[in-house]
């Protein structure tokens, strides 16, 4: 058994923390010692309306169990709200968690600009809008850390869901960044792609699976992922059931053509085999490693 976790001296923002998911980050967080913003809209799956009793009965479950927690109603589009009630109640902000979200399925081809609009405005502009505001914040006090909720729908695609799948890859995009720019400073930020029985996958899961994929079995890593014993940054994880794995780039090392000498398509049909042939493949971790082939292919044809 490893040290025991704690965050006593530590304040974590739980951003759509009065259900699902969230929620049971928002608990064991607490239960860890942590001084918890539970944020919550309190809307539809679909992102229609607010209650504010969401968060506050979140809110209210960890003070039963003797723990410290206030609520936040603001939209996560409000981030700086969010932030600010933190920094408010409890004097700092050490760890963000971005899980807030809803769902527009849709076709493609019945894609509207709203259902389109408003999935990149809970899940990407909300990410951003609340981690903008505690980005200070963590560089001034030389520790932070961040997690933006992906999803496999991102990484893989599924069907009807291409606003979503946008955003949730979107997010992992911004963690790759993000961890680059807050190395310096301590700010570690990482991505996890979950899976839960929650409102949001009912009726998609069957019910047997759904009952076994327990909200819950998703807090634990991020619960590391926001401890000071987490040395991780840029990773991305998925997780649920139980299980953790953890997800890497794989790109092959593909071919090389003259560039001085010229190809043309016909060149690439003939050599797509070998394109895409991934034996003895490259796991780029970086832009220079990834520039790695390119640059040997110039190298190879220099004069
Ligand atoms: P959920 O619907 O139970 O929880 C989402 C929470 O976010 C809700 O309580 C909702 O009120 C809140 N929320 C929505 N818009 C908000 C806004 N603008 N501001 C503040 N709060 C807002 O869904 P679930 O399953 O717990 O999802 C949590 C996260 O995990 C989401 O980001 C979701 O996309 C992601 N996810 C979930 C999967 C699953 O299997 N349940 C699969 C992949 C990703």
């Amino acid at each position: 058994m490893s040290d025991a976790i704690r965050f006593e001296d530590k304040v974590v923002v739980v951003t759509g923390a009065g259900g699902g998911i969230g929620r049971a980050h928002a608990l064991l967080f607490a239960r860890h010692g942590a001084r918890v913003v539970v944020n919550d809209l309190g809307g539809s799956t679909h992102g229609e309306g607010a209650n504010a009793s969401a968060a506050d009965r979140v809110v209210a479950e960890i003070r039963e169990a003797g723990g410290t927690a206030v609520a936040s109603h603001d939209s996560v589009t409000d981030g700086e709200k969010i932030v600010q009630a933190a920094l408010d109640h409890f004097g700092r902000v050490d760890v963000v968690v971005n899980n807030a979200g809803i769902l527009r399925d849709k076709t493609f081809h019945k894609m509207e600009d709203a259902d389109w609009d408003l999935v990149y405005k809970v899940h990407v502009e909300g990410a951003y809008k609340v981690t903008r505001a505690a980005w200070p914040h963590m560089r001034e006090q030389g520790y932070g850390r961040v997690i933006f909720t992906s999803s496999t729908s991102g990484i893989y695609g599924n069907f009807g869901q291409s606003n979503y799948g946008m955003a949730k890859l979107g997010l992992y995009g911004l963690t790759r960044n993000l961890a680059i720019e807050g190395r310096k400073n301590n700010i570690l930020v990482n991505a996890i792609a979950p899976t839960g029985g929650t409102r949001m996958t009912e009726g998609l899961i069957p019910p047997q699976v759904f009952e076994q994929l327990k909200p819950e079995l998703v807090s634990p890593l991020v619960v590391f992922l926001g401890s000071e014993q987490c040395q991780e940054t840029s990773g991305l994880f998925e997780v649920g059931g139980g299980w953790i794995g953890k997800v890497r780039w794989e790109r092959s090392l593909g071919f090389g053509f003259d560039p001085k000498a010229g190809f043309d398509a016909e060149d690439v049909a003939a050599n797509w085999k070998a394109i895409c042939d991934f034996e003895g493949a490259a796991h780029p971790a970086d832009n220079v490693e990834a520039l790695r082939e390119m640059m040997a292919n110039l190298q190879k044809y220099a004069l």
